[in-house]
This record gives C-alpha cells, structure tokens and sequence, in this order.
C-alpha cells in the first residue's frame, strides 16, 4: 500500500477502505486513500468535529457521506447539468500517499497525490489528463485542508470544492455567520437573493453564495461550541442541509440525521471556475478549529 514508514501515531488501515487512522495527544483522525478523503477528525476533549453518516457506503465508485468530499474537476453536472459523476470523479479515485509525518510540535500532515493521467479516461469527460492534484492535511488542534492543483504543459479549466461536513448538536437552533450581505444562487428554489444576517434553518437549504470572506463560524449553542472555518482561494461558500424529504430520498444518509449536520463548503464554480496556464498551481483551503 505504501512505503512509508509511519511514525507512532499513524497506523494504516485496510478497512473499510485503505487509509491512515491518526492517534495522538493533539487530535484522532481517518483520512482513506479513496478520494484522499478525510473521514473524521477530533481534537483531543472535544466531540467529532467533522459529520460521518452511520449509513455511509465505503466502495469503489461510491462517493464517502460526510467528512471532506473533494469536488473536482466539476461541481454537481457541470455547468451544462448533464456531467456524470455528480460533482466530479476525484472523490471516487484511489490517490497515493506522497507523504504522512508528525511535526516536533505533534500535528500531523498527510499528503495524497492524483495525477490526471491515472483517472479512468471514462469518468475524465473532456477534462484534458495533463494536471496533478495534490491534497495536504494537517491535524492537531486545528484541522488544515489544502487541495492544490497544478496544470501540465497546457492550460486547464475546472471547477473545485472541499465539500465539508460538520457535526452540530441540533440544526434547528444552529446558525451560519460569514455570508451576511452575500448574493446567491438558491439550488432548491432556482431563484437568486441576498443574504439578510446569519444563515438559519427552516427547511431543506442548498445555496451558493458568491463570498470570498475569509472567515465563517458555525453557532452550535446545543453543544455549546463554535467552529471556525477560515478559506482561502475560494469565491464561494456552499451551505447544505438536506432537510426531511432529501434525506429520505438518499440512500446512503440516515432518514433522521439531517438534525445533526451542516455542509459549509469551500468552492469555486461556474463563473468563478479556476483558469490555470501552463505549470501554474491554484490553492484553495479550509482551516477549521473549535471555539467554546
Ligand atoms: C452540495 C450541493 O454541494 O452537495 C447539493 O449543493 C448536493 O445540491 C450535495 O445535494 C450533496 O451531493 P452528493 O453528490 O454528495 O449527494
């Protein structure tokens, strides 16, 4: 699987899927070499941090419920809608650990790798196959998620996401801050509108704010917490809760788990779809920590 040698406090796993299970003073951890997914996290005292579905599928072109997701190299379809697979094929892929090493400070950093010459030329669409995708991870007390795309020897267009899930006490009393004033594209309804005050939850939400703020906060009063999301790279945010009836409807999320889940998403799409010429390299992060 690899040949690195991991230090104490990294193990590698084998199931469900093959990944590395992250065990130290700072932080537990899963990040899976399928999607170069990262699965949990949770700093050492706290609860789960990142939302996980106990009814995931863990498969080989099944996307992981929960976590990080990536989205890569379209969001949903695509621009026209007719894209297959939803929200792009870099989730379903096998990446290859580059690196996994424990700093003298005791956060962890796991580096995946894809190469877009190994994705299955079926799942690529008109992606062109010269690019490498690089995803950096780093956990202690605060969770880092870098995705860093490099172009080859010619330009290349894309659209990107961390599509983020996080755990919170009870979603009806929780809130968003850090879209206040932001236009969007309502993904329920179809129509577009601007954003009055924190986000909070009725009903099924599904929108893209145009916001390139760098700092959102999640307001969990049920567990007495607030998670700070700080992005960079991103003219968007994607915020996502099922609601009942979606919930219901898909397969792989329990019918009554919408209550303890928000996705607040770092993305780039449509118009704001990443451009890179010629060996040029785009980053696009979250970084996530806990505050009470
Ligand atoms: C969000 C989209 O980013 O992802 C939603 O805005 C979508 O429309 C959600 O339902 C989940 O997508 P998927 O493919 O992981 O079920």
């Amino acid at each position: 699987m690899t040949d690195l040698e991991l230090p104490e406090g990294l193990t590698l796993v084998d199931s469900p899927l093959p990944g590395i299970k992250v065990d130290t003073p700072k932080a537990s951890g899963l990040v899976y070499f399928h999607g170069a997914h990262v699965a949990e996290w949770t700093p050492a005292g706290e609860r789960p941090v990142l939302w996980l579905s106990e009814s995931s599928v863990y498969e080989d072109g099944k996307a992981i419920r929960g976590g990080v997701p990536l989205i890569f190299p379209w969001f949903g379809g695509g621009a026209s809608g007719g894209l297959k697979p939803q929200h792009g094929f870099a989730r379903l892929q096998q990446w290859k650990l580059k690196n996994a090493k424990i700093s003298p400070t005791g956060n962890v950093t796991i580096q995946l790798a894809l190469g877009g010459a190994e994705v299955d030329p079926e799942l690529s669409g008109n992606m062109p196959r010269d690019y490498n995708l690089e995803m950096h991870v780093t956990m202690g007390r605060t969770l880092i998620l870098q995705l860093i795309v490099t172009a080859g020897d010619a330009p290349i267009r894309f659209e990107e996401g961390l599509h983020t899930y996080f755990a919170v006490g009870d979603i009806k009393q929780a809130s968003v801050e850090g879209v206040e004033g932001a236009a969007y594209t309502d993904r329920v309804t179809d129509q577009g509108g601007t954003q009055d005050g924190a986000v909070r939850f009725t009903g099924e939400t599904d929108r893209v704010y145009e916001s390139r703020q760098f700092l959102a906060r999640i307001n969990d009063p049920a567990w007495g917490r607030t998670i700070q999301i700080e992005k960079v790279g991103s003219a968007q945010t994607v915020i996502w809760n099922p609601w009942i009836d979606k919930s219901k409807a898909m397969a792989d999320f329990g019918d009554d788990e919408w209550t303890g889940m928000v996705c607040v998403e770092a993305v780039n799409t449509r118009e704001q779809a990443i451009i890179l010429g010629r060996r040029q390299r785009h980053l696009m992060s979250q970084t996530i920590s806990i505050q009470h």
